[in-house]
């Protein structure tokens, strides 16, 4: 167990401990019903989710920014027998919104398997502690459970990071648990029955889509919430500002004066670049290898902030930026320098007000 101290200097509080003021007030006001084994109703998770305020006045931090529909439909799937599938390209806030998930309906985000080609049958179901196994047989006390199996047991959401990943009959595994709502240890002649309350979320990389399909017995398990990359450049500035802010702070960078304006030139770069178009669609652009996701615009604008509180006026510059900027789209040095380089001087430099970034990019290639 840790201690208050040490919990306080985690670098990355669960999100159950980082909102438990948040989550103890809507729990508090929320006079709706709530599913067998929920902490919250299904509509006090969603205004977790994308923010507002508690009955007693507490203030919502929004977690996602997009449609209020999708999040109704993926916390309604929670309610139901089907698990959850989270799909997307890359940085589309997948992982982020399962966690909230998890902290909102169970008050645990901790229960998770991170799916990988070498992900065992054991991440899913159950392993056995060796020592125990040898010196006193096969007994509940050597039984090392899984994340998925321990969920089960207490009734609370299970989280599958890159199901797509995991080898084929590894993921089947998860058939009966999510079918039966049972998993059969035979060791012990026993089962573990699902208590009230649990579920799955996964979450899939449309890139990895084929790596390991999921089987239709499985995916008939799931339903399928897509989370789309942001609709405008101002709902991505949006998101960008609202999670840079809270980056700075959880890692104590000196405070900025908020700086949208650069923030709208690195979304803008982001955005055309992935688009393969100028935002006034007047220019045709090729696309570099790297995925642009809004999680890396998030990470070149913080970066430049440590740059500016640490090294530059106070003020976040385009220079701060522009390295940034540079490393996270020439990913290949050879085609996507081309790219960029073509980007760079043909876009950039006759762009009113964008000076100083094109000078910066120049020199920092
Ligand atoms: N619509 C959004 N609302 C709020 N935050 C967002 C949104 N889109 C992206 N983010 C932010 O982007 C970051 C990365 O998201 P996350 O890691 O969940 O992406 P992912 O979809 O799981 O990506 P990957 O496929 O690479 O695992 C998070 O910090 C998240 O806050
Ligand atoms: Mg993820």
């Amino acid at each position: 167990m840790t201690s208050t101290v040490e919990a306080q200097a985690v670098q990355r509080r669960h999100a159950e401990d980082e909102f438990a003021a948040e989550l103890a007030a809507l729990a508090a006001g929320d006079d709706r019903p709530r599913p067998p084994g929920w902490l919250l109703s299904p509509a006090a998770v969603v205004t977790y989710l994308l923010g507002g305020t508690a009955a007693d006045g507490t203030v919502i931090i929004p977690k996602y920014v997009g449609s209020r529909r999708l999040m109704e439909v993926a916390v309604a799937t929670l309610a139901t027998d089907r698990a959850l599938l989270l799909l997307g390209v890359p940085g589309t806030a997948k992982t982020w919104v399962s966690e909230h998930l998890a902290a909102a309906v169970s008050g645990d985000s901790t229960l998770l398997v991170q799916g990988t080609a070498g992900t065992p049958e054991e991440a899913i179901r159950y392993g056995w502690n060796y020592a125990r196994l040898l010196s006193e047989g096969p007994s509940r006390a050597a039984l090392v459970p899984s994340p998925v199996l321990r969920a089960m047991a207490d009734g609370r959401i299970a989280r599958i990071e890159e199901l797509t990943r995991v080898p084929s009959d590894v993921q089947d595994s998860l058939i009966t648990v999510l079918s039966e709502k049972t998993l059969p240890v035979p060791e012990l002649g026993e089962e573990v029955q699902a208590r009230k309350g649990f579920n799955v979320i996964a979450t899939a990389n449309d890139r990895d889509r084929g790596v390991n399909e999921l089987s239709s017995a499985l995916r008939r398990r799931f339903n399928t919430v897509v989370l789309p990359v942001p609709a405008g450049v101002e709902e991505e500035v949006d998101i960008v500002s609202r999670r840079v802010a809270a980056l700075g702070k959880a890692l104590e960078l000196p405070e900025l004066p908020p700086a949208v304006d650069e923030i709208r030139r690195v979304v803008t770069v982001f955005r055309e670049l992935r688009n393969g178009a100028t935002e006034d669609g007047r220019t045709k652009l090729k696309s570099p290898s790297g995925t642009l996701s809004t999680a890396e615009a998030i990470s070149v604008v913080t970066n430049g902030l440590a740059l500016a509180a640490h090294f530059g006026d106070g003020l976040l510059r385009p220079s701060d930026v522009a390295a940034g900027i540079v490393g996270a789209v020439v990913k290949d040095p050879v085609s996507d320098q081309v790219v960029w380089q073509e980007y760079l001087e043909t876009v950039i430099r006759e762009r009113e007000g964008w000076r100083d970034f094109y000078r910066a990019a120049r020199r920092g290639e």
